[in-house]
């Protein structure tokens, strides 16, 4: 059993600290805010993942897990200190560094004897060996230590599955002693290691998810091809992934990819590039092929309307992705706004992110955790979120709220048979229109 003190208690903090804590470590997840420890301590989660509660009140109960805001003296009672603090986008697309270096600076301040400090943070490459140079200077070069990166790969909504059986654990270290006992840390999840340098191991975080971001972008510019030739992303994307070289999975064509980590990591890759004088055209494009996509869905309903004044559109689905009430760089929050500029109001459905959808969007929407009551009486409706609650709602029963049966679909949620045999005029990605068995005379 190792005591660690994980420092920042959000996403990723949160959940790593309790599954450590899962299989049998003692820790101490750590945080400035006061409100959110207290929070925490009452057995309150400030964010919605499923299964994480249950995890956090059992590994508290069994005294394995503590919440608290004295952060020095968590770091000096730990073997290991994880640094898990937010790195949000800067102005100019960088990581901002500024919580890593605090922290930084506050472990220097109380090293007591020999530590390891993990980086768990996604941060551009060579801040590890900042982060070890803060320490070295800070604490005068009085006890050893070593830092490790070791970046983080689970994924919101499915973050406590994703790390209890996570598919490999990068471990980058300065020293072979810091990578044996990091290593060792991980035995319970009984995961691949690979070890590397810290640079490496800070490169494969941003690799990986712009890779995956890549992926994403380029199935839905071949969707937009599709759209122009008649062919259709579905089964070109079943018929490429096939091949086991690519890979079926990320292929989803929509409405581009959100979030906390897929925007805010290509925009620092691409300033990592750059700082090193390196010209990284894909990543560029990835980003902007992105940007479109969420003007490209407005463009199917200004298709179809000719003009937006007036209209009424029903939009379902605020969160980024289902199963989670996170908002960041949502679709909804460019959609939403680029709708009621062209003149249209907005009724909106989500399950569970209306109260962050009101924080961001404010008075522009009408909202109801109600999907028929906020289809009702709307012009269109528009999927910007595949919640199971949409992707299996009654189709018929949509219908009937509606003005006219027009849907437009960002997800690719229904087959194109059921919706022409449902008589609707539904528009997706990708994939042939279906113009319904009515002609629109005046909508
Ligand atoms: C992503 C990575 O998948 C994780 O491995 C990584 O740890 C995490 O970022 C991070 O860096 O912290 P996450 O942002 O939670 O995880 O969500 P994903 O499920 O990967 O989806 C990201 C976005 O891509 C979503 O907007 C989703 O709708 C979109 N997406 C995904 C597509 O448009 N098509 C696809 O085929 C897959």
């Amino acid at each position: 059993m190792k005591r660690i003190a994980v420092i920042g208690t959000g996403y990723v903090g949160l959940v790593s600290g309790t599954c450590f804590a899962e299989v049998g470590h003692s820790v101490v997840c750590c945080d400035i805010d006061i409100e959110k420890i207290s929070s925490l301590k009452a057995g309150i989660i400030p964010i919605y993942e499923s299964g994480l509660k249950e995890l956090v009140d059992k590994n508290t109960k069994e005294n394995r897990l503590f919440f608290s805001t004295d952060i020095p003296e968590a770091i000096r009672k730990a073997d290991i200190i994880y640094i898990a603090v937010g790195t949000p986008m800067s102005e100019n697309g960088e990581a901002d560094l500024r919580h890593v270096k605090a922290v930084a600076n506050i472990i220097g301040a109380n090293l007591n004897g020999y530590k390891i400090i993990v980086n768990k943070s996604t941060v551009p490459v060579g801040t590890g060996k900042l982060v070890q140079s803060v320490i070295q200077q800070v604490s005068k070069g009085r006890h050893p230590f070593d830092v490790v990166s070791n970046p983080e790969f689970l994924r919101e909504g499915t973050a406590i599955a994703d790390t209890m059986n996570m598919e490999r654990a990068v471990i980058g270290a300065t020293s072979e002693k810091a990578a044996t006992i990091i290593e060792e840390l991980h035995k319970p999840f009984e995961t691949t290691i690979v070890k590397t340098n810290l640079e490496s191991a800070e490169m494969i975080k941003y690799a990986a998810n712009a890779f995956l971001a890549t992926k994403i972008s380029f199935i839905n510019d071949i969707a937009n091809i599709c759209e122009r030739v008649g062919a259709d992303v579905e089964q070109v994307a079943e018929g490429v992934g096939l091949d086991s070289r690519i890979g079926k999975k990320f292929l989803q064509a929509g409405i581009g990819f959100g979030g906390s980590c897929f925007p805010k990591d290509t925009m620092a890759l691409l300033q990592i590039a750059k700082s090193v004088g390196y010209p990284f055209k894909m990543i560029e494009a990835v980003i902007e092929t992105n940007q479109k996509q969420r003007a490209h869905i407005v463009q199917k309903l200004l298709h179809v309307f000719g003009d937006l004044q007036g209209k009424t559109i029903s939009v379902l689905g605020l969160a980024f992705k289902p199963n989670t009430n996170d908002m960041r760089s949502s679709p909804a929050l460019d959609v939403i706004p680029m709708l009621r500029n062209l003149g249209a109001q907005v009724k909106a459905y989500d399950p569970i992110a209306i109260p962050e959808a009101k924080r961001l969007l404010g008075d522009q929407v009408v909202y109801s955790e109600d999907l028929f009551e906020t289809a009702k009486e709307t012009d269109a409706c528009l999927i910007l979120t595949e919640w199971p609650q949409v992707q299996h709602m009654n189709i018929r029963k949509l219908k009937t709220c509606l003005n006219q049966p027009i849907l437009v679909d960002g997800r690719n949620l229904f087959r194109l048979e059921d919706m022409k045999r449902e008589g609707f005029i539904y528009h997706s990605i990708g994939r042939p229109e279906i113009q319904g068995e009515k002609i629109l005379t005046k909508v």
